[in-house]
């Protein structure tokens, strides 16, 4: 069943910048780009990173502890394809942002 959750109003996350939040069991990486807002796995494939708290340059973000990037749009490393950061649904409604994972 999946787990919806309002996660923060538009204004509290800047252009540029990520949030972590909690969804039922998956912490989510919520960012802010240029062109929308886009929700992915905020646990970094390679050892645990904190996703959300990378450098977004764009729509890639750098992971802070050993530099993995990732396209936020797609949740695909920018480098090998196989390995995918999990992208969840987010959902701009007035002044509320939503995110759905399926828990
Ligand atoms: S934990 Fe993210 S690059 Fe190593």
């Amino acid at each position: 069943m999946p787990v919806r959750v309002r996660v923060a109003a538009p204004a509290d996350i800047p252009e540029g910048a990520g949030r972590e939040f909690v969804v039922g069991s998956r912490i989510v990486a919520v960012f802010r780009t240029a062109t929308g807002w886009a929700a992915i796995d905020g646990i970094c494939s390679h050892a645990g990173g904190p996703v959300a708290q990378g450098k977004l340059t764009g729509n890639i973000v750098t992971c802070p502890w050993h530099g993995w990037q990732y396209d936020v749009t797609t949740g695909h490393h920018c480098l090998n394809s196989r390995i995918q950061q999990s992208c969840f649904q987010i959902e701009e409604i007035g002044q509320d942002l939503f995110v759905t994972v399926p828990d």
